[in-house]
């Protein structure tokens, strides 16, 4: 499941960027999504074993290994984006009017060169790929436990689409903000970036600690999403706590002894200049996905798993789901 989740989302990010799937979904690029598995793989064993600075000075295994699988995803990325923006660039000088790939405007704009075009393509590449499907895995996991709430989803989909799922537009989106719930449950449980790290610019009492400046400060994600003080019911699948005008989500939603929402209390794509920078995309395209699927089809969770970490948090075992279409 999670090769076809990256093949997936990995080529709905290269519509946006280059205006096409680029073969993603069949297989082409399967080089470089192995490469990032592997990175992810021998990264966590770096993080559990020695240090990296260790691990490169004497070449151990695990560092070759990583260094190998890097080389591979960069070339292979660098491939990809040098070959599209040769593309566009071809389309561009055929007389482009107008067009919605991030490329084509970076070309035309000119505000930047064409190597700074490639590293920046590169590295969304690079980053949007095992985000993006493990946070559907997870929460496709914890859908596939609560028929009652696909129901609730389902009766709300097709309500504000008229039955017509196919044609999901922007503002039908908007108009089901309990599939958002759901992702954002699904986010909250098992948040991919269990933690943020921030070296502390200048020095600051944090708590009851004072900190000199220069520290790397670890705030776990994971924690203040689990974390009754913010959430009530924490370990429990609850959808509605997202929703505004509910009458659970008062109890339900982060907040402060003030009663207002706590709005640091969830921050799975971080906080700042530093801040996720493909967040709307990863959250539009994950609501999509669900919204398509919960539309025709029901979940069921067929084992259940754990967390385990790597360079993102995936399943302990693979996730083991069955998906069954709707006869009515
Ligand atoms: C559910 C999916 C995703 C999650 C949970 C996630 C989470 C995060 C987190 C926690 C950070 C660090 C933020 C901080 O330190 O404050 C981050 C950074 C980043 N993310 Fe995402 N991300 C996701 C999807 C994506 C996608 C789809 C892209 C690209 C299209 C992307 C591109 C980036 C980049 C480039 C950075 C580094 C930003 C910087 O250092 O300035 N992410 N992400």
């Amino acid at each position: 499941m999670l090769l076809y989740n990256l093949q997936m989302l990995v080529s709905a990010l290269c519509v946006q960027m280059f205006g096409h799937r680029c073969g993603f979904l069949i297989g082409v690029h399967d080089e470089f999504l192995d490469a990032l598995e592997i990175i992810s793989v021998e990264s966590s064993r770096l993080q559990n074993t020695v240090s990296p600075a260790v691990a490169k000075r004497y070449n151990l295994p695990v560092w070759s290994r990583l260094a190998n699988a890097n080389t591979i995803a960069l070339e292979k990325a660098r491939d990809l984006v040098e070959q599209e923006l040769s593309i566009a660039q071809d389309r561009i000088s055929t007389g482009l009017v107008e067009s919605t790939a991030i490329v084509d405007n970076l070309i035309i704009s000119k505000d930047l060169n064409h190597e700074t075009i490639v590293r920046h393509i590169i590295d969304l590449l690079m980053a949007a790929a095992d985000t993006t499907a493990h946070t559907l895995a997870w929460c496709l996991y914890l859908i596939g436990q609560h028929k009652d709430a696909q129901q609730k989803a389902r009766k709300e989909l097709l309500a504000a689409t008229g039955n017509e799922v196919a044609n999901l537009s922007a503002s039908s989106l908007a108009a089901v903000p309990y599939i958002k719930g759901m992702l954002k449950e699904g986010i909250r449980m098992y948040p991919v970036a269990t933690f943020i790290l921030r070296a502390l610019s200048q020095e600051t009492v944090l708590g009851r600690y004072h900190t000199p400046a220069g520290t790397v400060v670890s705030l776990s994600v994971y924690s203040t999403g689990r974390d009754s003080r913010f959430f009530s019911d924490a370990e429990n699948f609850i959808p509605e706590r997202w929703l505004r005008h509910q009458s659970s989500a008062a109890l339900t939603c982060p907040k402060q002894s003030t009663g207002k929402h706590h709005s640091h209390a969830f921050l799975p794509f971080g906080i700042g200049a530093r801040s996720c920078i493909g967040r709307r995309l990863a959250e539009t395209q994950l609501q999509v996905f669900l919204a398509q699927l919960l539309a025709t089809c029901q979940v069921s969770t067929l084992q259940p798993t754990h967390m385990k970490m790597r360079m993102v948090s995936i399943p302990a075992d693979p996730i083991q789901i069955a998906i069954q279409q709707y006869n009515d």
